[in-house]
């Protein structure tokens, strides 16, 4: 699955482009067949811009005259040497490279572009392909069964996890996190704790996150609508002052990544986070409103289009929510087992396998946070 790329070396400012545009035209795929033109901006060195054109491969030229370009990217040449460093873990959300990139015009064909840089880590690689040949040995794409498990010690933990089975532990109460949290509680106990807006690179209060949240109707956000005020957190990471309530459980701090808060106002009818899978172990507190996960199993890969480029978390072509058979016949075959996940509820997701999650209601909070091993 792993796709050429190039390997380090990369001295010169020319040849960090060249090797860029290397990357990015072995990583590109456009099964949506989307047509369109992108002007690629160096800051400091205009010789080296270049136009990608979208067609099924992607062409790149260096026109000396003026173009149309739908999508302009202008980059930091120190970006593009992150990139090369870092294509395995790089996030292009992270406010060190959105924070040095300027985008004008359809951005969809900017993140095109931006994924077809990433690739996946071979530990990343081996760890999908060994679930999938555990899951295919269980028999699991038949669907399978998620317990609810009580409190459970840590061995019941990881004999699921063994078994690369999603588990939903309850009765967390009275220890954090519990089912009564609320926007009023939220607020008393958090207000000055600062909530990020990942995909603006922007921060507010908790109390002003709130109110915002309230003047929004308390998010009866449609699909599709654009809210002015970025109301929904998107997985950026969770305030410090959280850590008490929302806080790792079952083993040590140091074996998790640091906790992602997802929280606001969302659309319930249509996915809040679309098809896609990690090769870590997630945990997902459910803390206000219920959540619906659709899971697929691991050896099902090859009937959901997952992206060849990727590197921290693998999306799918293809969109069980407006499923499109003619593009993507293969998916016809899938089966998913669903599984609701109500406030007060943690999710223990193992690695690999591929889901899709809605908000069933809005405002939704959740804190996930994956497991490193
Ligand atoms: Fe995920």
């Amino acid at each position: 699955m792993n796709v050429a790329y190039p390997k380090s070396g990369y001295t010169t400012p020319d040849q960090t482009l060249d090797g860029f545009i290397q990357l990015v035209q072995a990583g590109f795929e456009n099964p949506e067949g989307r047509r369109g033109t992108v002007r690629v901006v160096v800051d400091g060195y205009p010789h080296l811009g270049f136009r990608a054109r979208f067609f099924d491969d992607l062409r790149v030229d260096r026109p000396q005259e003026y173009y149309e370009a739908d999508t302009e990217i202008r980059f930091s040449l120190s970006t593009l040497e992150l990139i090369f460093r870092e294509f395995e873990v790089v996030d292009w959300r992270s406010p060190e490279v959105i924070g040095s990139t300027e985008l004008k015009g359809d951005q969809s064909l900017a993140f095109l572009l931006a994924f077809s840089c990433l690739r996946p880590s071979d530990w990343t690689r081996e760890r999908f392909a060994k679930v999938a040949r555990k899951h295919k040995q269980k028999g699991y794409r038949d669907g399978v069964v998620i317990q609810r498990l009580e409190t459970p010690s840590q061995y019941q933990l990881l004999e699921a996890m063994e078994e690369s089975l999603p588990i939903i532990i309850t009765g967390l109460e009275p220890t954090p996190p519990c089912d009564d949290w609320s926007l009023d509680r939220l607020e008393q106990e958090y207000g000055e704790a600062v909530v990020f807006m990942r995909s603006a690179s922007d921060h507010v209060t908790m109390k002003r996150f709130v109110a915002e949240l309230r003047n929004s109707g308390e998010g009866q956000v449609k699909g599709g609508s654009s809210l002015e005020f970025k109301s929904y957190t998107e997985g950026s990471r969770l305030p410090d002052e959280m850590a008490g309530n929302f806080g790792t459980m079952y083993f040590e701090n140091e074996d998790f990544v640091p906790p992602q808060l997802w929280f606001g106002a969302v659309a319930t009818d249509v996915p809040a986070t679309p098809l896609h899978r990690d090769p870590l172990t997630g945990f997902l507190f459910q803390v206000i409103g219920r959540k619906r996960l659709d899971l697929y199993s691991a050896d099902q890969a090859e009937l959901l289009y997952p992206y060849k480029s990727y590197n921290t978390y693998q999306k799918c072509w293809f969109q069980p929510d407006k499923p499109d058979f003619d593009k993507y016949p293969e998916a016809k075959a899938a089966t998913c087992t669903s599984v609701e996940l109500h406030p007060g509820e943690l999710l223990i997701q193992p690695a690999g396998w591929f889901h899709q999650v809605y908000a069933l209601d809005s405002p939704t909070m959740s804190v996930s946070y994956f497991w490193r091993y």
